[in-house]
């Protein structure tokens, strides 16, 4: 497919999938208040033009927990991707990997930490949620280990699933015969998704967490699964759980609040993603992109601060930076590419991603991504107005 932006494979994972996956991708909780601040709020971020500043080489490349990566920017773990393209964890992570990105696998992916790590032969990381077995839970992180994942994204956000309108409307929770009969109807509407994911990208379980499913559980069963196996009672005090299985970096996903990145900081972790799980938890929270820049103040010194939510284009790539974070998740972003096109889908996008974010140092008067700092912005002091 032809796509200059990322809001093309918008379109195309919206002509190719069937709506109860394009929904679960595109939609956010409740009235997704949150989910198009994030987006917005970018937009209110003005950067600064400079010229004559011998902008012939700019290098984007960075390193994040020891990974050396060609742009400050990695695949967020995005659940259910497998449905999306056949294999899609296994096709995304190889575009992840040619591109010289990280590639973060879901607890609730499609592929299997196996099958991704078997596929990909280079490091990628792993994001946990925290199950009510915690004997599963340790074998999860072993398995993580063995896999080849170098950092581990604890997601905090989650310990219950926000409601999600769209979700309920497009059946995709709905476990009874009517249900699954509207979903068929999807399918049968989208007959290169069918042929490509339905038949020939079996299984479609969930690769990772298998054996804690009922043997014939369905996609309508998943948020029902999420708010009986996650663990709400999840506290600070699990960190140390988590270090005594996993000895490698341990980021902190989903932190949205200057004392939680604090405490992330006090406790040793060695990063933060400061998140609000891209509007799709509690609605009405700030964006992330607002809540960023005190965070990053506060602790950048002491732990690697990234972020996610609302990331369209690479000059909001540039922006983030700009504002105090060392590196970006990228979620919707690949998730619309892999729908829309595949593993060639994401590789497209990356490549956008690269230029856009090429052009933006240019004419922002950047060489090194390391040079970025408030002073990249017209309204240092007030960025969003
Ligand atoms: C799962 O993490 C989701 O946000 O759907």
């Amino acid at each position: 497919m032809i796509a200059a932006n990322v809001d093309d494979y918008r379109d195309g994972a919206r002509r190719r999938l069937p709506r109860f996956l394009f929904d679960y991708i595109d939609g956010a909780s409740y009235t997704e208040h949150t989910a198009r601040n994030n987006v917005r709020d970018f937009e209110k971020v003005a950067l600064r033009q400079r010229v004559l500043r011998d902008v012939s080489e700019i290098d984007l490349s960075t390193a994040l927990f020891g990974a050396k990566m060609a742009m400050p920017l990695a695949l967020a773990p995005v659940g259910l991707a497998g449905m999306f393209a056949r294999r899609g964890e296994v096709q995304a992570s190889r575009a992840a990997r040619a591109a010289g990105v990280p590639f973060c696998l879901s607890t609730v992916s499609g592929c299997s930490l196996e099958e991704v790590g078997r596929g990909l032969e280079s490091p990628f990381w792993f994001q946990l949620y925290m199950m009510k077995d915690r004997g599963f839970m340790r074998e999860l992180l072993v398995r993580a280990s063995e896999a080849g994942c170098t950092a581990l994204l604890f997601t905090v956000d989650l310990p219950v699933p926000g409601a999600r309108y769209r979700d309920v409307r497009s059946r995709l929770t709905g476990a009874g015969m009517a249900a699954r009969l509207q979903r068929g109807q999807q399918i049968l509407s989208h007959p290169s998704w069918a042929w490509d994911v339905g038949v020939r990208g079996r299984p479609h379980g969930l690769g990772n967490v298998a054996a804690k499913l009922e043997p014939r559980s369905t996609i309508g069963d998943f948020w029902q699964w999420v708010g009986a196996n996650f663990d709400a009672s999840v506290t600070w005090k699990d960190l140390d759980w988590i270090r005594q299985t996993w000895h490698r970096p341990l980021v902190i996903k989903g932190i949205l609040d200057l004392e939680d990145a604090q405490a992330a900081a006090r406790l040793g972790a060695d990063g933060i993603v400061v998140s609000n799980h891209g509007g799709r938890q509690l609605d009405g929270v700030p964006s992330a992109i607002r809540a960023l820049p005190p965070i990053a103040d506060a602790v950048g010194d002491a732990l690697t601060v990234l972020m996610d939510g609302g990331i369209r284009s690479g000059l909001d790539i540039v922006r983030a930076l700009a504002l105090g974070a060392r590196g970006v998740l990228i979620g919707r972003a690949w998730a619309y590419a892999l729908g829309a096109a595949g593993g060639r889908g994401v590789a497209g996008m990356l490549e956008i991603l690269r230029q856009e974010m090429q052009v933006a140092m240019a004419l922002t008067g950047h060489r090194h991504i390391s040079e970025l700092s408030p002073a990249a912005l017209v309204h240092p002091a007030a960025p969003f107005g």
